[in-house]
C-alpha cells in the first residue's frame, strides 16, 4: 500500500487537533466536495431510505440533514472532532433520525459487527490518507467499515482520489467488496467550449479494468472530478458464485 499525498497540502487532515481547531474557528456548516443534491441519484440508487446508516467523519456538513429531508430514517453520524459533534448535537438535537457521537473511524468497537446497511464517507478516508500513518490508518478504517457492514450492505466513498490511488486500498480480498465507479465534475465545472467529449451521462458507471482502474485511454473531462466508489459487501450467495482457484504445485 502506498501513501497518496498528491492532493494533501501542508495541513494535517489526519489529526484530530487540526479538525477541532478548524471547527472552533469556522462554526456554521460546510460540505466538502459535493452537496447532497448532486449525490442524491447515487445515494437513492444504492441505499434504501429504510437503511440503518453510518456517516463517517460527518464534520459540520448538511448532507445528513438533507438526507433526512429526503426520507432517510436512521443516520448515525460520527466524527473524531468533539467540537464538530457538540455543534451538530446542538443543531440537530430535535431531529430523531439523526444521532451524533464522537468516535475515531479506526476503532469503532462501540458498534457490534454487521450493525449497518450502509456507510457513507465523504472526504474522511481522504483525510486519513493525508495523515502521518496513512497506510495503517486507512487499513484500520476500512477494516472497521467492512466489519460493520451487513452482508449485501454498501460503503459509498466520495473522494478526490482516482482509482489508481484508492483501488489498492478498496480491493483487498478480505473485505469482499464489489466496486462500481462513478465520476462527477466538481460543482460549477463548465465544459470548455471546444470540448469534443461525448455527452455521456455522469449517472452511468465508468467502465474499469479488472483491477478497478481507469482504462489507459480514459480522459477526465474535469481534472478535479470527484470519484464515487460504490462498494457492495458480497453476501453468501454472491460469495458462493466466486470462482475458486485450485492450489497448484507452484503455490503450495
Ligand atoms: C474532509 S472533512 C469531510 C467532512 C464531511 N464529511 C463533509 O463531507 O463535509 C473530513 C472529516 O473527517 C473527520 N475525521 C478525520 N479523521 C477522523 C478519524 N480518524 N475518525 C473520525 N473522523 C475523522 C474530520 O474531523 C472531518 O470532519
Amino acid at each position: 500500500m502506498f501513501r497518496d499525498t498528491t492532493s494533501c497540502n501542508t495541513y494535517n487532515y489526519g489529526d484530530a487537533r487540526y479538525w477541532d481547531a478548524r471547527y472552533v474557528q469556522e462554526g456554521g456548516s460546510f460540505d466538502w466536495y459535493q452537496r447532497y443534491s448532486a449525490l442524491r441519484p447515487f445515494v437513492r440508487k444504492y441505499v434504501p431510505t429504510t437503511s440503518r446508516l453510518l456517516m463517517v467523519g460527518c464534520g459540520n456538513a448538511v448532507m445528513s440533514e438533507d438526507m433526512v429531508k429526503d426520507g432517510y430514517e436512521d443516520i448515525m453520524n460520527i466524527d473524531i472532532s468533539s467540537v464538530a459533534i457538540d455543534m451538530m448535537r446542538k443543531k440537530y438535537g430535535n431531529i430523531p433520525q439523526l444521532k451524533y457521537m464522537q468516535m475515531d473511524v479506526r476503532d469503532m468497537s462501540f458498534f457490534p459487527d454487521e450493525s449497518f446497511d450502509g456507510v457513507i464517507d465523504k472526504g474522511t478516508l481522504d483525510s486519513l490518507m493525508c495523515g502521518t500513518d496513512a497506510p495503517i490508518s486507512s487499513a484500520q478504517m476500512l477494516g472497521e467499515v467492512s466489519r460493520l457492514l451487513k452482508p449485501g450492505g454498501t460503503y459509498m466513498l466520495i473522494s478526490y482520489g482516482d482509482p489508481s490511488a484508492r483501488m489498492p486500498h478498496l480491493s483487498r480480498p478480505v473485505y469482499n467488496w464489489k466496486t462500481v465507479l462513478y465520476i462527477i465534475p466538481r460543482p460549477g465545472f463548465e465544459k470548455p467550449e471546444k470540448s469534443c467529449s461525448t455527452t455521456k451521462s455522469y449517472l452511468e458507471p465508468v467502465p474499469t479494468t479488472e483491477k478497478g482502474l481507469l482504462p489507459l485511454d480514459f480522459v477526465l473531462e474535469d481534472p478535479d472530478s470527484h470519484f464515487i466508489y460504490v462498494c457492495k459487501k458480497m453476501d453468501e450467495t454472491e460469495l458462493s458464485k466466486m470462482p475458486t482457484y485450485p492450489l497448484t504445485n507452484d503455490v503450495i
